[in-house]
Order: structure tokens, then sequence, then C-alpha cells
């Protein structure tokens, strides 16, 4: 069994035998986050790209906490990762990390580091599916529609998937309905919405078109609201 929090905007906790892992812990500054960067202990920290709205405060939950920060080898390489543990892996690859088995998935999305030398290249874009033996979750990042959805990642019998509505950066609303009934998963949780205004959406329209459009169920979470899969 894995319990997956939302914390706002693209943040997740995913938990399962113990281990706890956080997915772009973007919290300070996130008006829709539930809880401080202080108070997050994870064992593990999985980046989706470099965008501040994700990369958030994983650096500083990583020292504060110990947890080993994993993500594209080329983003890694753009971060001040001193002192922290890292897993530096690539698109199509997977490691293990206690009950887990992860695996970086493609995403349609820019990957650039704000530091304070300016930007910096850091590689592609990327979502993760996360297995524990029992359920699998995918993060789908940033991301546009893509057609390997439908294929390449519907092949690991999701049984949740997060995925963006928010439009402009991202995939909007309609076409996040598509990527919903390409993915199969039994569970739908739309994220990378109303953090902006920008990206503002009405969510339950959204949750009323996949229960009526697709064979998922559609999951709206509220920051710090919990679903067990
Ligand atoms: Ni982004
Ligand atoms: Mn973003």
């Amino acid at each position: 069994m894995m319990k997956i929090t939302f914390h706002g905007h693209a943040c997740f906790t995913v938990e399962s035998a113990g281990c706890q892992l956080m997915i772009d812990p973007f919290l300070t500054g996130n008006p829709l986050a539930d809880c401080p960067a202080e108070a997050c202990s994870p064992q593990l920290i999985l980046l989706t790209h470099g965008h501040n709205d994700h990369l958030g405060d994983a650096l500083a939950i990583a020292r504060q906490s110990g947890a080993m920060l994993a993500g594209q080898v080329d983003l890694l390489h753009a971060l001040d990762t001193e002192g922290i543990e890292t897993t530096a892996f690539n698109t199509g690859g997977s490691f293990r990390f206690g009950p887990f088995r992860i695996t970086m998935t493609a995403a349609w999305h820019g990957s650039t580091v704000s530091t304070e030398d300016g930007y910096k290249y850091g590689g592609v874009a990327a979502g993760f599916v996360i297995s524990d033996g029992t359920a699998s979750f995918y993060h789908a990042g940033d991301t546009a529609l893509f057609g390997d959805m439908s294929t390449v990642i519907k092949r690991y019998k999701l049984t949740a998937a997060a995925i963006p509505i928010g439009d402009f950066y991202t995939m909007g609303p309609t076409d996040a309905v598509t990527a919903a009934n390409w993915l199969s998963a039994k569970y739908i949780i739309p994220m990378h919405y109303n953090t902006f205004p920008v990206i503002e959406q009405d969510v339950a329209a959204f949750a009323a078109a996949v229960d009526d459009k697709t064979d998922s169920r559609c999951l709206a979470l509220q920051p710090g609201e919990s679903v067990e899969i």
C-alpha cells in the first residue's frame, strides 16, 4: 500500500513501508502549501526539473533531513549539492530506494535553473513512475500532452497519476482529459493549477470531465489531503 499526500502545486509525499519520498518540494513562497519546509523529513527527494516552482526547498530539506536528492544527471550538475547524497540518473532509467522502484519518464518542458550567477542548463524535464510492488504512481512533472502516455507510460499499469491541468506552462484541462484516457490509471490527481493567477482552473469541471469521459476516477486532493492506493 502506498500513501500519497498532496502539498499544493506539484509537491507530493509518497509513503510505503515506513519510507517517505517527496517530489518537487516547492513550499516556501507557494501560497497553496500546507506545511513549512522546516517540518519535512523525507528520506528521498525527487526533482522533475529545475524551475523554481519545483526545485523550491529541495536543497534546504535535503540538508536538514539528510535526504538523498535524485533527478536527471544534468540537473544535478547545475545544483550546489555539496554535502548532499545524490542519485543522478536519466530518462528511461530506474533505481531502487527502500520499498520503491523509481523510473524516470520523458516530459515535454524545459529545465533551466535560476542561480545567483544567472540561468544554468538543467538538462531535460522529467516525470516519474514510482512503484512499491503493490501500487504504481505516475507524477507527470510539468509537461504537454504527448503520445507516449498512451504506450510507454501506460505499460506501468498505473494505480494513480498526477497530471498538470493549469495550462500556460503545461497542458490544460482539455489535453489533461485526453492524457487521463491514454494513461488508464485508476485515479487521476490534478496538479499544477490555481497556484498563480495564470494557471487558475475550474477543478470541479475537470473532475466531472474525467469521471464522465474516461474510465478513471478523479481525486482532486486539497493541500494536506492524502489517499491510500
Ligand atoms: Ni516548469
Ligand atoms: Mn512548474
